[in-house]
C-alpha cells in the first residue's frame, strides 16, 4: 500500500512536467459516468418525483423537459468550456481567463456554495444509510402507515443517530476523492452507475407490473396543463439546475479533467440525457407503486422516506426491494457528494497549494461539522431561525434559490460577454477538429436567453 502510493506519487511528480501537475480522466466513458454520476443524485431520485407530485405530473415535466433542453444544457456546456479552456478550479479558471477582474468571485462563490450545499445534502444521504440497515433487517414490515411517518420523524430529529451516518457518509466521500480522478472518482463512478441503472431497472419492472400501477404512468405522461402555474415554471427551471448540477463550478471543474480531444458538445449531450433519463425511470419506478397502493402521490418531501415504505410492505419481497431502492439512492447521493466536494478540493488544492490528501481531510471535516447544526435543525435545534428558516433550509435556500441561479447567469454571461466566440469555437470544435454547427445557436442563448431567464427564477426566489 505504502509503496503504491510512493510510486503513484512518483509517477505524478513525472507527467507533472508535461501536464502541469494535472490529473484528466481516462476515458470518455469515465468521463460520462463521473459527470452523470454528479448529475444524477438525490435531486433526480427523491426530489424530482415529489416535486412532480406536488406540481401535477405530466404537464409539470414537459416544462422541466424544455428547460433542461432550452438552459441547463447550455450552462452545462458553458460550465466545460470554461474549466478545459482554463484548466483549473473554479477560482483559477476565472483568474486564468480574465485575469485582474471581479470574475473569480464567481468561482469563490461557487466553492462557497458547495460547503453549504455538501453540509445539508450530506444529511441527507446519512437517512438513506440508516434506511438500507432499516430495510434490511426488515423494520418496516407489519408497521401501519402512521408508524412508518413517526419512524421517520422520530429518527431525523433524533440528537445523534442521523450524524453518526453522514460523519460515516461524508468519510466515504472523502476516501474516494482523496485518491484523486482517474483513480478515485472516475473508478468509482464506472462502477457504482451501472450498478445504478440496475437497480433501477428492476425496481421499474416490479413497479409496473403491479395491478394499477399504469395509472401511474398515466399520472407521468398524460399532461393536463391546467394544473401548470407560475410558480411550477419557476420550480422546474430551479430543479434543472439543481439535478444537472449547475452554477457553482462542478462541471466546470470536471470540464477541467476532459481531454483537449473530446467534444464537449457530444459529452454535455449525453450527461444531460442520461440525467433526464434516471429521473423519468425515478418517476417510473415510484408512480405505478404509489398508484397501485392508493395512495396520494402529492405528498411533498416524504415522498421516499414515508410513502414508499407502506408500499414496499404491500409487495410481496417487500424488504429486498426497499434494501434495493436505499441502495440505489445512497450511491446516487455518493457520487454527487463526490463532485461537490472536488469543487472544493481541486481550489484547496491548486490555489492555496494544499496537498491533496490534507485538502480533502480538512474540507470534508469542515462540510461535516457545518453539516451537524442543519442536522439538529430537524430536531433539537429546530427552533433556531435564520429569517423564518431552520438552518437546514436556510442552506438549502441559500444556494437553490440565489447563489446557483446567480452562478449560472455569471457563468453564460462570462461565455457570451467575454469569452467570445472565437475562443469557445476553439474549444468546442476540440481545436478545430469538429465540426460545430450550432455556434451561432448557443452564443445567443450565453448572451440573452439563459441570463434572462435565469434572472426571472433568481427574483422569483428572493421575492418569494
Ligand atoms: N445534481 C445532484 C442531484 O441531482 C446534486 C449536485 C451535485 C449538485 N453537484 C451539484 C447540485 C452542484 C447543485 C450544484 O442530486
Amino acid at each position: 500500500m505504502m509503496n503504491e502510493k510512493a510510486n503513484e506519487s512518483g509517477q505524478n511528480v513525472n507527467n507533472n512536467f508535461e501536464n502541469k501537475e494535472r490529473d484528466t480522466f481516462g476515458s470518455r466513458l469515465g468521463i460520462i459516468a463521473a459527470a452523470a454520476g454528479s448529475a444524477i443524485g438525490l435531486g433526480n431520485i427523491w426530489k424530482f418525483p415529489y416535486i412532480t407530485g406536488v406540481n401535477g405530473g405530466a404537464a409539470f415535466i414537459i416544462i422541466y423537459l424544455l428547460c433542461i433542453a432550452v438552459i441547463g444544457l447550455p450552462v452545462m456546456l458553458a460550465e466545460f468550456i470554461i474549466g478545459r479552456r482554463s484548466q483549473k478550479n473554479a477560482v483559477g479558471a476565472f483568474k486564468e481567463l480574465a485575469p485582474g477582474t471581479p470574475w473569480f468571485l464567481v468561482g469563490i462563490m461557487g466553492a462557497a456554495s458547495a460547503f453549504m450545499i455538501l453540509a445539508y445534502y450530506g444529511v441527507v444521504a446519512g437517512w438513506t444509510l440508516e434506511y438500507i440497515v432499516k430495510a434490511i433487517s426488515g423494520a418496516f414490515s407489519g408497521m401501519g402507515p402512521q408508524e412508518i411517518e413517526n419512524t421517520f420523524a422520530g429518527f431525523i430529529s433524533n440528537p445523534w443517530r442521523p450524524i453518526i451516518w453522514q460523519v460515516i457518509f461524508m468519510a466515504i466521500t472523502a476516501l474516494i476523492v482523496i485518491s484523486g480522478i482517474k483513480d478515485g472518482i472516475e473508478k468509482y463512478s464506472k462502477i457504482l452507475m451501472p450498478m445504478l441503472l440496475g437497480i433501477i431497472l428492476i425496481l421499474c419492472a416490479r413497479s409496473l407490473t403491479l395491478p394499477g400501477g399504469l395509472r401511474g404512468v398515466e399520472f407521468l405522461f398524460n399532461p393536463d396543463f391546467s394544473e401548470v402555474t407560475a410558480q411550477g415554471v419557476l420550480i422546474a427551471l430551479g430543479h434543472a439546475f439543481f439535478s444537472l448540477s449547475l452554477g457553482m463550478g462542478t462541471m466546470l471543474t470536471y470540464g477541467s479533467y476532459i481531454k483537449k480531444r473530446e467534444s464537449l458538445g457530444k459529452i454535455a449531450t449525453q450527461v444531460t440525457i442520461s440525467d433526464t433519463l434516471i429521473a423519468l425511470l425515478a418517476g417510473l419506478a415510484i408512480f405505478p407503486a404509489v398508484f397501485a397502493f392508493n395512495i396520494e402521490p402529492d405528498s411533498g418531501p416524504g415522498l421516499v422516506f414515508v410513502t414508499l415504505p407502506n408500499v414496499f410492505n404491500k409487495m410481496p419481497g417487500g424488504s429486498i426491494f426497499a434494501a434495493l431502492f436505499f441502495l440505489l439512492l445512497a450511491i446516487a447521493a455518493l457520487t454527487s457528494a463526490m463532485s461537490i466536494l472536488e469543487v472544493v478540493v481541486s481550489y484547496t488544492v491548486e490555489e492555496l497549494k494544499m496537498s491533496r490528501r490534507t485538502a480533502t481531510v480538512l474540507v470534508a471535516a469542515i462540510i461535516t461539522l457545518i453539516g451537524i447544526p442543519s442536522s439538529l435543525a430537524m430536531g433539537p435545534w429546530a427552533g433556531f431561525k435564520i429569517g423564518n428558516l431552520n438552518f437546514f433550509d436556510f442552506l438549502d435556500w441559500t444556494t437553490a434559490s440565489i447563489l446557483m441561479p446567480l452562478g449560472g447567469l455569471l457563468i453564460t454571461a462570462f461565455i457570451g460577454w467575454h469569452l467570445g466566440k472565437k475562443r469557445v469555437q476553439e474549444e468546442l470544435s476540440a481545436e478545430g477538429t469538429i465540426k460545430v454547427n450550432y455556434i451561432g445557436l448557443f452564443m445567443f442563448v450565453c448572451k440573452f436567453i439563459a441570463p434572462i431567464a435565469i434572472a426571472a427564477v433568481f427574483l422569483y426566489g428572493i421575492l418569494k
